[in-house]
């Protein structure tokens, strides 16, 4: 591997806690694998799981990096065979089980896409998790079809904010929920009929009224808990409801009636685990059905702020505080 050195700075979770544990270490600059390369980061994106997995609650899948970062933005430096070495020299942003909070990072050759045009490598960066998981779980799994009324609870994160954007762009009518009225109208700015401050009102009853009582036909659900039977009272029949994160409690009670009454779907699903072959394939729908969007400049990534590499953990902090819009990025 000409020109890379052998040890670079990473972001290292010293210990389960809070942001401070996050400390640059010197690593050795990690070899490419069967089918994977190697990208010399130019920004890594900051995501709610680096945060469960700084405070010891989302332990890296076997094999996959104990370094936290999830997405990069770069140019690859070296491949390990063919499958990666057409990509030498061009610039990427990768879906990565890990180590993306480091100068050097491996990647699977398919989970490389190039970087739209026109986008910084900083907004490359905040690509791709948000928009594999919302393809995976809005598109394949939720099948939501134009004309169709979505919602997404947390419209404002990483993921509302694509998934927003994406829906309209699809053609269905979208709505979201959100802690705060200026959020709610960031929300509607980005293409929402209308969001809804949980804080203040009740989204069963808002959705009812909103919906002329006959609901919506898929719910994208980063909460959990009691919103379980709550998101299924929004549903019209045959909806869908996907969960995608649990942060208010993995159970609750729940009434199995309506699912059965309005023949309803319960589904879910996480990203990391999953193969690089399954992977590649959201990656490819994504290069074939929303690169041309980002690229006409219709659907983008909605950008909070960027950290240097070795501020990690203030880029954390930031995302605890709870205040951001979009999406934080560390830049190397
Ligand atoms: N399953 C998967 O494959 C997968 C992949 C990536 C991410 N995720 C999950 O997706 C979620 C978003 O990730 P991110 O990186 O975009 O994180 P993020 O920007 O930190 O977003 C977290 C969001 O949760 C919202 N929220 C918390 N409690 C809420 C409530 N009671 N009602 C409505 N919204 C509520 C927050 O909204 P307010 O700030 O407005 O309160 C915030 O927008 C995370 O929970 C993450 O773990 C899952």
């Amino acid at each position: 591997m000409p020109d890379v050195p052998s040890t670079m700075t990473a972001i290292e979770i010293t210990t389960p806690g809070d942001p401070h544990v996050l400390e640059p270490v010197d690593r050795e600059v990690p070899s490419p694998g069967v089918g994977e390369v190697l990208i010399k980061v130019s920004a890594a994106g900051v995501n709610r799981p680096d945060i469960m997995q700084r405070q010891g609650m989302y332990p890296p899948p076997p094999g996959a990096s104990d370094i936290p970062g999830l997405e990069v933005a770069g140019e690859v430096v070296a491949a390990a065979d063919e499958t990666g070495a057409g990509l030498i020299g061009s610039n990427v942003c990768a879906l990565v089980t890990g180590g993306g909070y480091a100068e050097y990072c491996v990647a699977a050759a398919p989970l490389c896409l190039e970087v739209p045009q026109g986008l910084s490598m900083a907004e490359a960066a905040a690509l791709p998790e948000t928009f594999f998981t919302v393809w995976t779980n809005v598109f394949d799994r939720g099948a939501l079809r134009a004309g169709e009324r979505f919602l997404v609870h947390g419209g404002t994160s990483g993921i509302g904010t694509t998934a927003i954007q994406l829906a309209v762009a699809f053609g269905a009518e979208a709505y979201a929920t959100a802690g705060s009225d200026a959020k709610c109208r960031f929300c509607e700015e980005l293409g929402c009929t209308t969001a809804f401050n949980y804080r203040d009102v009740d989204f069963v009853e808002a959705i009812k009224t909103a919906t002329e009582g006959t609901g919506l036909d898929l719910i994208l659900d980063m909460v959990g808990g009691d919103y379980l039977p709550r998101n299924l009272k929004c549903l019209a029949t045959e909806g869908r409801l996907v969960q995608i994160a649990l942060q208010r409690g993995q159970k609750t009670e729940m009434n199995l009636l309506p699912i059965m009454l309005n023949r309803l779907t319960v589904t879910g699903s996480t990203l990391r685990p999953r193969t690089v072959a399954q992977k590649q394939s959201i990656a490819e729908a994504l290069r074939a059905q929303v690169w041309p969007l980002i690229e006409s400049g219709q659907v983008k990534p909605v950008m909070e702020k960027t950290y240097p590499l070795d501020e990690a953990d203030g880029a954390h902090t930031h995302m605890d505080q709870g205040t951001h819009i979009g999406k934080v990025v560390l830049t190397v």
